[in-house]
């Protein structure tokens, strides 16, 4: 199996590990403004200091380097380099610690792979909106042409967005995450609609004015698991399957990777709903034609996050009238019969990540993916030695990631582990961890050690992974090929 060139990688994100909230002249971000209210966090945590990587980048560098990885995947804190969201609040020593970080990978040999926004938006720009206002898309625009101009020399892998589906979704339907916007029958797909507007902009800035010169990519890193039907002898429940899967990830994908628009699954459901409601248009909002093709193939390869699997079935209606709490009207269960993590809820599922490699093969004509984000957590008890997620879970799935790649045709260009280091682990402060190395939070230097995972990943990069290590399933045999 031709690996040459495979991207093995691992990543992180600046809210959660950089620290230095108001260092140097960063402004605040809507992620500083939620934490440092108290109630919002397990243990009133916060990433005021995290791994502190902002005063660090020399011992981040040490481990990478240390791990001998190929890629290091992190993000741009907006309000670290745009204090106020806008180009005219620029701060040079925000930009000085990126330059510090990308030229000790390059000196490295490591490549710079960049998210743009991984969810810490300037809270001077929730103050007027956040995502719900359009005029975030020329704000992003504005942030994304500076980057490009300033690190695209060195940069060659760009990610627009982490996630868009949790902003709207998970921010703005369900309200946890800020800016804790409680309103699932609307604001989700307002924000998306400009999410999905905002990354399309920002590919054609990239086409116009730096593909030529600079000669990257741009992608978006979209998050799914994978979708079981409950019954897949019964058409209902894997028609709900497949209704999950494109309201998560068709979403998104749909639009981008095939036709600008979303998936008919959705327009169907939400359109009949509304109307069902009494409303005089669809809840959810439509592209024109030429914002059709404007969004259409704005992305040059396929990042994906994915973590676990679940099972879904369908459902007639959550409430009566119908519901539009969850539009897609399917009910999802965990894979309880599969390997459990600290976080729960995350079960590792190694053929259900076989599948959903496929599906996206299937639905979007067989794009190069990479898997941008995936991993497994420990509780906060768990040091050095993870021996779990080594032995009892074969960490990360790797050697059925690349049999994915051999005996389904699926083009997997890379993946990148989830995660460096224990970081601020969102809602679940520091008493998550889904690093390769442990971080000692109590101590002022926040000290970094190895785990066991960091040196079994190792060995998986320079083996490229290419045999089983271990049986896979308790009877002894490999259950996923
Ligand atoms: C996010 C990460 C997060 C990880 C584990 C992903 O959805 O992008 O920031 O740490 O999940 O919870």
């Amino acid at each position: 199996m031709a690996l040459w060139g495979f991207e093995w990688g691992v990543s992180s994100s600046a809210y959660q590990v950089e620290g230095g909230w108001n260092a140097d002249g960063k402004g605040a971000s809507v992620w500083d403004t939620f934490t440092h209210k108290p109630g919002s966090i397990v243990n009133n945590a916060n990433g005021d200091v995290a791994c502190d990587s902002y005063h660090r980048a020399d011992e981040d560098l040490y481990m990478l380097r240390a791990l001998r990885v190929k890629s290091y995947r992190f993000s741009l804190s907006w309000p670290r380099i745009f204090p106020d969201g806008s180009r005219a609040s620029l701060n040079q020593q925000g930009v000085n610690y990126y330059n510090k970080l990308i030229n000790g990978l390059v000196a490295s040999n490591i490549t710079p792979m960049v998210t743009l926004h991984h969810w810490d938006l300037p809270q001077a720009l929730q103050d007027i909106g956040g995502w719900e206002n359009v005029s975030m898309i020329n704000y992003f625009d504005e942030f994304c042409d500076f980057c490009f101009a300033t690190f695209g020399d060195r940069v060659k892998f760009w990610m627009t967005f982490n996630e868009p589906y949790v902003i709207a979704w998970v921010a703005h339907g369900q309200g946890l995450l800020p800016p804790g916007i409680k309103n699932p029958g609307y604001a989700p797909y307002q924000v998306a609609h400009n999410l999905i507007k905002a990354h399309a902009k920002v590919y054609h800035i990239y086409d116009e004015r730096y593909r030529k010169t600079q000669g990257g990519l741009v992608s978006i890193s979209l998050n799914a698991d994978w979708v079981e039907p409950k019954d897949v002898d019964v058409f209902r429940e894997v028609a709900a399957a497949d209704r999950a899967l494109q309201f998560r990830l068709g979403w998104f994908a749909h639009p981008i990777f095939k036709n600008g628009d979303y998936p008919d699954a959705m327009k169907w459901m939400v359109g009949n709903k509304s109307e069902l409601q009494g409303l005089p248009a669809s809840r959810l909002p439509a592209f024109t034609d030429e914002e059709k093709e404007y969004i259409q193939g704005t992305a040059d390869v396929f990042c994906i996050n994915t973590y676990t699997s679940e099972i879904v079935h369908h459902v007639t209606s959550l409430l009566s009238p119908p519901s539009y709490d969850y539009d897609q009207d399917v009910r999802e269960a965990e894979m309880d019969d599969s390997p459990a993590t600290a976080m729960k809820g995350l079960r590792v599922v190694p053929w259900g990540l076989r599948r959903l490699l496929n599906w996206i093969k299937e639905e979007y004509g067989n794009p190069e993916i990479y898997i941008t984000e995936n991993g497994m957590s420990t509780d906060s008890k768990t040091t050095v030695d993870d021996t779990d997620r080594e032995t009892g879970a074969e960490n990360m799935n790797c050697h059925l990631f690349l049999l994915a790649h051999n005996l389904d045709g699926v083009k997997l260009k890379g993946y990148i582990a989830w995660s460096l280091l224990d970081s601020f682990e969102w809602l679940n402060g520091y008493s998550i961890g889904f690093g390769l190395h442990h971080v000692d939070f109590n101590h002022p230097e926040r000290p970094r050690t190895p785990k066991r995972s960091a040196h079994y990943y190792y060995d998986i990069m320079r083996n490229n992974a290419a045999a089983h290590r271990a049986p896979w399933s308790r009877s002894g045999s490999c259950s996923c090929c």
